[in-house]
């Protein structure tokens, strides 16, 4: 009869070890007493950038990078993006299952009921230069918050917890409408409840007192499905940020500027604002080949290719090409979607690409829709973090009720130097 174990022989020491295999995965920590001398440390893993470490168990997001399958809680994502509304996803990321009508009513009152801001953070807005990057304010307001609501750190306290994701869910529009009204000088909208989610995000970053304004519903639904494409994707650099800070039962706001900081760089969510300065730079389909050129010299990475886990198209992407065209049809065309659509087909045709299994991510076309709806490249990774913050307090959420988490506290091959005395200045050579 087959056992799950692996029999695990030393060859240095001849001894053999039986390891359990769950769920397809060993425990680091039984390979500890695998040494040679007793006092010895014991075997560790080297993993560097976690490729193939697996630091918790969850039940939120499933990934399939070779087929191309992204799922919220068993929903495939093209299903959640054609039928569902941004706020139902996140109740579904964050509870487990879809709303009733009831609940789906409570929750949006709920979310909507917490959008305005402390007035003390308009002063912080004020505080930054006009040319401040977005993100830069949107961590610091994070941070800000956790300063109000002093009580948010008493994590163990589902309630508690649970008044945050409101807190946070519903003032983040707000926010990041604030960050784009100061950077162009213009005075703050205040929230409307009586809004959707992204209707009221839209109505904050450019209501001017015009008469009969309303916003575009085509541009409203696009970018809350763009919302939907963002809202978790498991592991990735920024939610595990938020577990790791988390996990040291800091409060969420700190936790989630860290996220947002971890999201913030060019690797990440900083890519749609780099994929847009590189489109600009191309600037026509003929100057294709010559650019794909010096990224397989290795100048430069092609920005909005490739992904950790995704060896095959991004769901993600495929949803949000088509989406561009609905809001061009609003918008008028942006003409970096030709240089886009040529450099997706040029790239996928060469043998660099094709070797790596590198496709377009989810941030190749998302900077063209943005982009298109007037947002300057500065606010694109803010929208990202909008988009995001369900996935990061549904994995904060869980992780503080799972009794198999610790603080995150990784191990080190130590090679720097042996033990040596201190010299003084003058003796130093
Ligand atoms: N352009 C050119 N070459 C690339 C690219 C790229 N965008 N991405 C990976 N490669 C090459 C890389 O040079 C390496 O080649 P070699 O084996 O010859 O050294 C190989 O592909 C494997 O790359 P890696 O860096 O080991 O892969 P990774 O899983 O550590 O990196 C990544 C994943 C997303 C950081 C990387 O693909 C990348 O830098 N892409 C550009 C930035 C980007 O679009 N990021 C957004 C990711 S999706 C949304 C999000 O997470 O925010």
């Amino acid at each position: 009869m087959s056992k799950n174990t692996f029999t695990i022989r030393d060859n240095r020491t001849g001894k053999e070890y039986e390891i359990p295999v769950e769920n397809g995965a060993i425990r680091a920590k039984d390979l500890r007493q695998i040494k040679v001398d007793p006092a010895e440390f014991g075997t560790m893993t080297y993993d560097p950038g976690y490729d193939n470490t697996a630091a918790c168990k969850s039940a939120i997001t499933y990934i399939d990078g070779d087929q191309g399958i992204l799922r919220y809680r068993g929903y495939p994502i093209e299903q959640l993006a054609e039928q569902s509304s941004f706020l139902e996803v996140a109740y579904l990321l964050i509870f487990g299952e879809l709303p009733n009508a009831q609940q789906l009513q409570d929750w949006r009152y709920q979310v909507m009921h917490h959008t305005f801001l402390h007035q003390n953070m308009t002063e912080l807005f004020h505080a930054f230069r006009y040319d401040a990057h977005p993100m830069g304010m949107m961590i610091s307001a994070l941070a800000f918050m956790s300063t109000l609501h002093k009580e948010a750190m008493q994590v163990e306290d589902a309630a508690v917890r649970m008044k945050q994701v409101y807190r946070i869910l519903g003032k983040l529009p707000t926010v990041a409408a604030f960050c784009y009204r100061h950077r162009i000088g213009r005075p703050f909208n205040y929230p409307n409840a009586d809004m959707g989610y992204a209707e009221n995000f839209i109505y904050m970053l450019d209501y001017m007192h015009q008469s009969n304004y309303i916003v575009n519903p085509v541009l409203a639904r696009a970018l809350d499905v763009l919302f939907i494409l963002h809202a978790d994707h498991e592991q990735n650099a920024s939610t595990s940020v938020m577990r790791s800070i988390g996990s040291a039962h800091a409060d969420p706001y700190s936790a989630m500027a860290g996220a947002a900081a971890a999201l913030f760089g060019p690797r990440h969510g900083g890519a749609n604002e780099a994929v847009i300065k590189l489109l600009n730079e191309i600037g026509h389909v003929r100057n294709v080949p010559g650019y794909v050129e010096r990224v397989k010299k290795g100048e430069f990475r092609l920005m909005g290719f490739g992904h950790r886990v995704y060896k095959n198209y991004d769901p993600r992407a495929k949803i949000i090409k088509k989406i561009a065209y609905d809001v061009f049809a609003v918008t008028g065309t942006n003409p970096l979607i030709d240089v886009a659509v040529e450099l997706e087909r040029y790239a996928l045709e060469d043998e660099y690409f094709v070797a790596r299994k590198l496709y377009p991510n989810v941030d190749f076309y998302s900077g063209i829709i943005y982009q298109a709806m007037r947002f300057p490249p500065e606010m694109f990774t803010v929208l990202f973090t909008l988009g995001r913050a369900p996935g990061w307090l549904a994995q904060w959420n869980e992780m503080i009720g799972d009794p198999d988490q610790k603080i995150a506290r990784p191990r080190q091959i130590y090679l720097g130097a042996e033990e040596r005395d201190y010299l003084p200045l003058d003796q130093r050579p």
